[in-house]
């Protein structure tokens, strides 16, 4: 269905923040079609970090759809997050290929040592640890992203290692600056 211009521009976000400029555009783009809720999902994720109250409520209202099944969406696929993620990200691809080469072990390593489970951050807001499913390089699982770098045939010694490291180095930083 397509949404005639005079309604479609007449909901701009009060902010004027560019990012909802941006999911506009793109909304446009795909002609304010329900079915490209996952889409748009996606691309809000990639320009705020996570999916906010008023992001999804923005989203339901720019579309057309309820609230429910836009949360219903969101909340059915692992990738979403829906609170500030911390400093430095872990993702871990939970895919069939990932699955089956270790990927709950290096979830099970990290999460120990930094007490937190999969969709959580630290309390300092240094670390968070998402999962996602398959990202696109299977023959490199377990697949791990940290810190937007794609890393592939690793294992809960190694990330726990650069994730540990990363994490001291900024908290060694923080402490300078105090
Ligand atoms: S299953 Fe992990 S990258 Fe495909």
């Amino acid at each position: 269905m397509i949404v005639p211009n005079k309604t479609a521009t007449g909901n701009q976000h009060p902010s004027g923040d560019e990012r909802f400029k941006k999911i506009d555009n793109q909304l446009r783009r795909l002609k304010y079609e329900k079915d490209a809720l996952l889409e748009i999902l996606n691309s809000a994720q990639e320009l705020f970090g996570y999916l906010s109250e008023d992001l999804l409520i923005y989203i339901a209202k720019q579309l057309h759809v309820p609230l429910s099944r836009v949360y219903g969406v969101a909340t059915f696929y692992h990738m979403f997050t829906f609170e500030p993620l911390g400093e430095h990200t872990c993702i871990i691809c939970t895919g069939t290929a990932c699955h089956v080469k270790g990927a709950n072990r290096i979830i099970e390593a990290i999460s120990d040592k930094f007490s937190i489970s999969a969709g959580e951050t630290t309390p300092d807001g240094l670390f968070s640890l998402t999962i996602a499913r398959c990202l696109g390089s299977c023959g490199l699982a377990p697949v791990v992203v940290l810190d937007g770098q794609v890393r592939g045939k690793e294992t809960p010694e190694t990330v726990t290692r650069r994730a540990w490291e990363i994490v001291a180095f900024s908290k060694d930083k923080q402490a300078e600056g105090s």
